[in-house]
């Protein structure tokens, strides 16, 4: 069995993730992290909030000792990291909420995780979900791959790619298995399937 921290999973994108994950990984056990923020809402759950796989924990990424104790107590052995201040707008309003949050709370986050499993990386996981805008504004024709150079134009996306920075260096400089999603706006139907399915085909 694996123990699978989700993080931001009664926001938009991580309730689904949530579901599918308990939907598709029968033998795994997901405990869902989230501060309940404005964003965040566990009516979105409401349907699976008993299952015997799944365990909800009202905690903030910005905590690092918390996290250290969340990942002894779970024993954590792969992590999808959705939780984020996610909102352009609120990002021009509130700079240094994106900075707590989808900096220090990612760099938490990959510490806890660093520490936890210092002595054995085997059928770990770190899986940052990011945002395409970390490469900045696309031309009418153009389209970004994986070797397109960072640009941010706002906060948000700033504070998103400097965790996606964090999360490279982790990989660098400990051998934190990490991937990376730059995925793009997520809306309707597909909005689960373009971040995760690496995530899907690496866990199956
Ligand atoms: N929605 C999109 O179109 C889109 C596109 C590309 C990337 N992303 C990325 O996907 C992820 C999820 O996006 P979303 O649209 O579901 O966001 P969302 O704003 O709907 O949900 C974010 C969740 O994170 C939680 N959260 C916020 N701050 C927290 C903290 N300090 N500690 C713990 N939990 C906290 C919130 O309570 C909420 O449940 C984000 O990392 C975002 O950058 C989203």
């Amino acid at each position: 069995m694996r123990n699978i921290l989700i993080t931001g999973g009664a926001g938009f994108i991580g309730s689904h993730v949530v579901r599918l994950f308990l939907e598709i990984f029968k033998n795994d056990k997901v405990i869902n992290l989230d501060a309940l923020t404005y964003a965040g809402n566990l009516e979105n759950l409401r349907d699976i909030e008993n299952h015997p796989n799944y365990l909800f924990v009202h905690q903030d990424i910005s905590d690092l000792e918390n996290l250290r104790q969340l990942f002894k107590k779970y024993e954590i052995s792969h992590v999808v990291h959705l939780a984020a201040e996610s909102h352009v707008d609120r990002s021009i309003e509130e700079p240094l909420e994106f900075v707590n949050t989808n900096v220090i709370g990612t760099v938490n986050l990959l510490q806890a995780a660093k520490e936890y499993w210092v002595d054995n990386f085997d059928d770990k996981l770190f899986y940052h979900v990011s945002t395409d805008e970390v490469y900045g504004s696309l031309s009418d024709t153009g389209f970004f791959d994986e070797d397109t150079a960072y640009d941010p134009r706002s906060p948000y996306s700033a504070s998103k790619a400097s965790s996606d920075h964090f999360v490279r260096a982790y990989y660098h400089t400990y051998g934190l298995p990490i991937i990376i999603s730059n995925c793009s706006k997520s809306v309707g139907k597909t909005f689960v399937h373009v971040p995760i399915d690496s995530l899907f085909n690496e866990l199956a």
